[in-house]
């Protein structure tokens, strides 16, 4: 991106055709017209910044690890690093199905939802310990300097815990939107929740930006033409990878 854009009198125009050039740039509508240059910002604005939870604002990722290793290990369902790398970002129960997968076992519908429950409730355990402390380095500053900035914050997580957690951290104020797993049809890796956050902070996408740790969180924010911001091995294919 060049920091501007020049758009001068075309030659053609200063012989006799005044014909004038109508454009929209960053939603505002622009007529140039002959003799008069326009000099407009190519610069990227950011008016939003949408965070995921688990992974990104705080390691709640290593409780879903601990959680789902408890229930796996009770049930006797193959389960490694490797495999929960693949649930990052995923639902609930579709968590689950990638691990009855990988045992090639198969669950009524009430036993998955059952199992789903109990890898919960050893969640919820974990979840009790979660102070301001858990917050992840930077974190706090961040927000700080964003809201110092005007730049508003939005929440957009895949945890129906995420409303608990936020609260145990201490950050519950501090976000304009929070959208959890409740407040969707469609999980990630569909775009509706980042969507859905845009729409409700009334930013449009281009002016956002999407902060994720997992692959199918940042299909998401990519799909909801929002800039993605990746933390960590899973979330490389993001625009800006750190
Ligand atoms: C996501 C996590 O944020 O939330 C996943 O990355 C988790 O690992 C998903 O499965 C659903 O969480 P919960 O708390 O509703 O079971
Ligand atoms: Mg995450």
């Amino acid at each position: 991106l060049k920091p501007e854009l020049q758009i001068n009198d075309h030659p053609e125009h200063q012989h006799g055709h005044e014909q004038s050039v109508r454009i929209i740039h960053k939603g505002k509508p622009y007529t140039i017209k002959p003799g008069n240059p326009v000099t407009l910002s190519m610069r990227p604005e950011i008016n939003a910044v949408i965070f995921d939870l688990d992974g990104v604002i705080t390691d709640t990722s290593e409780y879903h690890y601990l959680a789902w290793k408890q229930l796996a290990d009770e049930m006797g369902y193959t389960f490694s690093r490797e495999i929960n790398e693949e649930l990052r970002g995923i639902g609930r129960l579709e968590s689950l199905d990638i691990i009855l997968d990988a045992s090639g076992v198969t669950l009524s519908v009430e036993e998955r939802f059952n199992q789903g429950e109990l890898k919960n409730s050893y969640y919820k355990e974990l979840l009790k310990s979660i102070t301001p402390e858990n917050l992840l380095p930077g974190i706090r500053d961040f927000i700080d300097e964003l809201k110092e900035h005007r730049i508003r914050i939005a929440l957009a997580s895949a945890s129906r815990n995420a409303p608990e957690v936020i609260k145990r951290l201490g950050i519950e104020n501090d976000f304009d939107v929070v959208m959890d797993a409740g407040a969707v049809e469609k999980g990630k890796p569909d775009p509706e929740i980042f969507v859905s956050a845009a729409e409700k902070l009334n930013v449009e996408p281009e002016f956002c930006v999407g902060v994720e740790d997992a692959a199918a969180g940042i299909m998401s924010i990519k799909s909801a033409g929002i800039f993605s911001v990746g933390i960590g091995p899973a979330a490389a294919e993001a625009d800006w990878a750190i």
